[in-house]
């Protein structure tokens, strides 16, 4: 399994953030102070669904039932109607499985201006007992009435010393050791070329590889180097040389 998947956080509490507005925010919805939908939104791979979907259970502090809208385009009024699995007037009453709130998770939806008009009563309508979730890379893309209704939550990338502690579970986990030097540098570096967790994970999984297959390393080195001496010998042109 890949690291993606197999050190995937599975409570809030491992997703690493280091942006102290949106640890904030987090804290005042799972304290039920915040209520109102939310919009996670920021680059590719900083954490915005893993959030999304382990918020509910964060407010709920139990596993929580979840309505996930699906990825498409709403076009109309009967389209925002038939996502819902029960009358809005049973989510406006109600809620399930003995939950504080309902939950509707959803990644990058998209409305037409017709359908978002009609998404906004909706939203209005059934706020007080359901909590929804968007998560999006583009912000400008969300219609503007849902984010006046909303908190948007800009999900920044994550400095290199505060992934430390989290990186050095994983290498636990994997029965590796490294210096928190060393560590430190390999985050630094790669969060320098990309912000998305996603790709530090992947980078990471090389790094453990390479360091518990030590003779591979060698091995591509010094074929590296034969090729290098190799091309550093003089070269000399019999059309040009002259006797
Ligand atoms: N903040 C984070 N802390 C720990 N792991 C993370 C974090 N963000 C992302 N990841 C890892 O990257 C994967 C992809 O993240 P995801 O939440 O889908 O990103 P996004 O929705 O922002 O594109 C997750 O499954 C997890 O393994
Ligand atoms: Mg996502």
């Amino acid at each position: 399994m890949s690291y993606v998947a197999k050190y995937a956080p599975t409570t809030l509490a491992d997703v690493v953030i280091s942006n102290n507005n949106v640890k904030d925010k987090l804290a005042g919805y799972v304290d039920g102070n915040l209520t109102q939908p939310l919009i996670l939104h920021g680059e590719f791979g900083t954490g915005k669904t893993t959030i999304a979907n382990l918020l509910p259970h964060a407010i709920e502090g139990k596993p929580a039932l979840v309505e996930k809208l699906k990825a498409v385009e709403f076009n109309t009024v009967s389209d925002i109607q038939a996502m819902f699995s029960a009358p809005p007037s049973f989510y406006r009453l109600f809620t399930t499985n003995g939950q504080k709130r309902n939950y509707f998770v959803s990644n990058e939806l998209n409305f037409t201006v017709k359908a978002a008009l009609a998404f906004r009563d909706v939203v209005d309508e059934l706020m007080e007992h359901t909590q929804f979730i968007f998560t999006t890379n583009n912000l400008a893309s969300i219609d503007k009435g849902l984010q006046d209704r909303s908190i948007c939550l800009n999900i920044t990338p994550i400095n290199a010393s505060d992934w430390i502690p989290r990186a050095k579970f994983i290498l636990k986990q994997e029965g590796v050791q490294l210096k928190d030097a060393q560590l430190l540098n390999f985050l630094n570096k790669q969060l320098a070329v990309s912000s998305s967790n996603r790709k530090l994970l992947e980078e990471l999984e090389t790094l453990v590889w390479n360091i518990k297959n030590p003779r591979t390393v060698v091995i591509t080195k010094s074929v590296k180097d034969l090729i290098q001496t190799k091309s550093k010998a003089p070269v000399s042109n019999p059309l040009t040389t002259t006797k």
